[in-house]
């Protein structure tokens, strides 16, 4: 499909993905999940049912900020029904040459939505996201949108830390809207409501007799939580609270201020909290229970591995085009990481010249 169109509730333009991939094949959602596609990006997808390793190369400015987000609706497209047939569906997406997240669709209603994130620093002009298949069902991606930062956005987010989301939450109901995004927030970040299904999580929670659900993956798991409070009664009030990351006391005594928002966070400190635990709690003398505005809550996303030298790639590139090897599993970085190096390609990886 290469349509571009404006999308109808956000007015933000999509374009099709010609040009900023390479194989693949393009399919619509099955007839059936037609009508519970709430967009258009959702009704179409590419699948990549060949090669280990599928990279999208999107324009960006080096060293700049962006989010990076990826949907993901089956729809059945395939007519397997893989995501409700029992085996594991599962694949991977990578940011650059490093591992972003696991995709798991695993007894996924098939008209399920599901989406990741990464607010990352662009190494080069061009940012790749590339699917990976880890032998437990093929990959796809129904769209990706790429967001510029504002570089004083997100301090601790920079050329080796990027950060994975996990959650980001309003509360309140100004809206009835389970998500907003832009034009209520510049920079197009979905926002859920405290009250939508998803946002039941009982992960954080105003009382002491807060219920705990586990986050996947393992203890290393390391989070960083961001809380925005802004003071909303009018007069002086007498308001305090302690805020906790588990046991651990992030801010004790904090009241929020009245003329602007605090966006709380450690200096980007991970926090360990594998239970994904949070607690606001009153001090003794305050007369007003807690309150918050809104919570963020993102994981750690390590880019350490190295990218191959841009001038080596561009020559290589070349070579590829002079020879018209469209058609081989040469995309992403051609020598890395070293498993996904490009096929009859011989990088060398010296310790002493990285
Ligand atoms: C998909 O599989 C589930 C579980 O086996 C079954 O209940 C459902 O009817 C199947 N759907 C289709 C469209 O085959
Ligand atoms: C970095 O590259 C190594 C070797 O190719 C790979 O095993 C590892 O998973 C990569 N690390 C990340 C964070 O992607
Ligand atoms: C994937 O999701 C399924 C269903 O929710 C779950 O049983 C399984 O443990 C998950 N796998 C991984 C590796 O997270
Ligand atoms: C980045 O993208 C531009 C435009 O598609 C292309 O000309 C250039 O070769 C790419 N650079 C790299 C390093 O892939
Ligand atoms: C990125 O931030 C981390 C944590 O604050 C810091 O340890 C690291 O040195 C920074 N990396 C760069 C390249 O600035
Ligand atoms: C907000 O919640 C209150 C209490 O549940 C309800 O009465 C009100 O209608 C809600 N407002 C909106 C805009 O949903
Ligand atoms: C809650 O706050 C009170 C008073 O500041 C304190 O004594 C208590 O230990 C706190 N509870 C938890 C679970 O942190």
């Amino acid at each position: 499909n290469r349509r571009t169109y404006n999308d109808s509730p956000t007015g933000i333009q999509y374009h099709s993905d010609h040009g900023f991939v390479d194989g693949g094949l393009s399919h619509k959602i099955s007839t059936e999940f037609m009508a519970d596609a709430t967009n258009e990006q959702q009704k179409t997808l590419r699948s990549f049912p060949q090669r280990s390793r599928n990279c999208y190369t999107l324009p960006s400015a080096t060293g700049k900020k962006f989010l990076v987000r990826a949907l993901f609706t089956y729809g059945d497209y395939d007519g397997l029904n893989s995501t409700m047939s029992g085996s594991l569906f599962r694949f991977g997406l990578h940011i650059g040459v490093n591992f972003w997240e696991a995709v798991n669709l695993t007894n996924s209603d098939p008209s399920n939505t599901i989406w990741k994130e990464v607010l990352t620093v662009a190494p080069g002009n061009n940012l790749s996201v590339c699917l990976i298949n880890f032998g437990t069902g093929t990959p796809f991606v129904s769209s990706l949108e790429l967001r510029p930062l504002q570089d004083v956005m997100y301090p601790f987010v920079n050329s080796s830390v990027s950060i994975s989301y996990f959650i980001r939450i309003r509360f309140g109901n100004m809206t009835t809207n389970l998500i907003t995004r832009y034009p209520m927030d510049d920079y197009d970040r979905f926002w859920e409501s405290s009250s939508s299904s998803y946002a039941t999580y009982p992960f954080l929670s105003r009382t002491t007799s807060n219920e705990v659900r586990r986050l996947p993956g393992n203890d290393a798991f390391q989070l960083l939580p961001i809380f925005h409070f802004a003071e909303v009664v009018d007069n002086n009030p007498n308001r305090s609270f302690n805020i906790y990351s588990g046991d651990e006391m992030l801010f004790p005594d904090f009241s929020p201020s009245r003329s602007q928002v605090d966006s709380m966070h450690q200096n980007g400190r991970f926090l360990h909290n594998p239970a994904a635990s949070f607690l606001l709690n009153k001090t003794n003398n305050s007369v007003l229970p807690p309150l918050i505005n809104a919570f963020e809550l993102y994981s750690l996303v390590r880019m350490d591995n190295l990218t191959t030298d841009s001038n080596d790639v561009s020559y290589i590139k070349e070579v590829k085009k002079h020879y018209n090897l469209a058609q081989i599993n040469w995309n992403g970085d051609p020598c890395s990481p070293r498993e996904y190096s490009w096929e009859g390609l011989i990088c060398s990886y010296p310790k002493s010249n990285q």
